[in-house]
């Protein structure tokens, strides 16, 4: 009997997927890596490059240039392919251009027989996973959209620095849109298991000064302080996936904030949003639904509100 290796497909190998793909590397999160990208020497070089760590990796893994037919057989595949918001653009506003690529990407990677999971992170991030589950016709929990996993952590971040607590020791979500539009459940986020609410009323030294509004813009804004300075982001979306694909292989039913197809959750339908997500063998194998202040409900309300203005968009492309 033959064990079957885990493998993984890429497509788009540019920062994002090339990124992606080290992390899984160093992680030792799969044995196979297939890079498959328009520019097929750039796809054989990512592949190269990765190749030239193993020696020194702790895990084994073959990572070699591809095709959208080497999906066939594949367990996941990362959609990382699109244009990158330039400074003046908002991830909306890249939804043309990535769609016109992703129509390209999906049929091949569908008639291949594929049968697994996808993962994708083009944006803009909610609207291209409605995409890709409408035309794939898959099962919602086998098309999950990377969202706010990323900004979460970003937010996470934010707030260890404004109050000196590990990230880690800081349980806190953006939900919705991965984009200007999402928002945090503040009265969900718990710092050691303490609400971060009742904090700020007992201990007004140490929080009382925390602008939890402005923590929200920031952490939607996050991405572009690195854009701006580095021309794309990397780091945070290959490891934010990687979360997610490992919590996939290892059935790790882990609660992750990532996008996911909505049917009543949350008051809302027909829309790919970021909720705490049950991540596992199956993909996205259950949403968690934590009750939302009325406030809450009407941000959340507000982000699915333009996310499905763009799904209609999208449609029409
Ligand atoms: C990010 O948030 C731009 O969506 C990309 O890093």
């Amino acid at each position: 009997m033959g064990i079957k290796t885990r493998k993984i497909l890429i497509v788009g190998a540019g920062h994002v997927g090339s990124h992606c793909a080290f992390a899984l590397a160093t992680q030792g999160v799969c044995d196979e890596i297939i890079m498959v990208d328009i520019d097929e020497d750039k796809a054989n070089s990512q592949a190269v490059d990765i190749s030239d760590a193993v020696a020194y990796l702790p895990h084994h893994v073959e990572a070699r240039k591809g095709s959208l037919k080497d999906a066939k057989d594949a367990d996941i595949v990362i959609i990382s392919a699109g244009p990158l918001p330039n400074k003046e653009q908002t991830r909306l506003d890249t939804l043309e251009s990535t769609i016109e690529i992703i129509k390209t990407i999906v049929d091949p990677i569908m008639e291949s027989g594929f049968n697994g999971i996808f993962v994708s992170i083009s944006n803009p991030c909610d609207v291209i996973a409605h995409y890709i589950w409408k035309k794939t016709g898959l099962p919602k929990n086998r098309v999950i959209g990377t969202g706010t996993a990323l900004d979460s952590s970003r937010l996470r971040r934010i707030l260890s620095s404004e109050i000196g607590i590990d990230q880690k020791s800081i349980q806190a979500y953006s939900m919705g849109e991965h984009g200007d539009s999402q928002m945090v459940p503040w009265s969900h986020v718990s710092i050691g298991g303490k609400l971060l609410l009742d904090l700020i009323e007992e201990k007004k030294e140490a929080y009382g000064k925390l602008d939890l509004s402005d923590i929200v813009k920031r952490t939607a804004y996050a991405g572009w302080v690195v854009l701006n300075g580095k021309g794309s982001t990397e780091f945070g979306i290959g490891t934010a996936l990687t979360e997610i694909v490992k919590a996939i292989f290892h059935d790790e039913k882990k609660i992750l904030p990532c996008s996911v197809l909505l049917e009543g959750e949350y008051g809302q339908n027909n829309v790919f949003a970021s909720v705490p997500t049950i991540i596992g063998k199956d993909g996205a194998e259950e949403i968690i639904e934590i009750k939302l202040t009325e406030k809450e409900q009407e941000e959340f309300n507000h982000t699915c509100n333009i996310l499905k203005d763009y799904i209609l968009k999208a449609k029409q492309l």
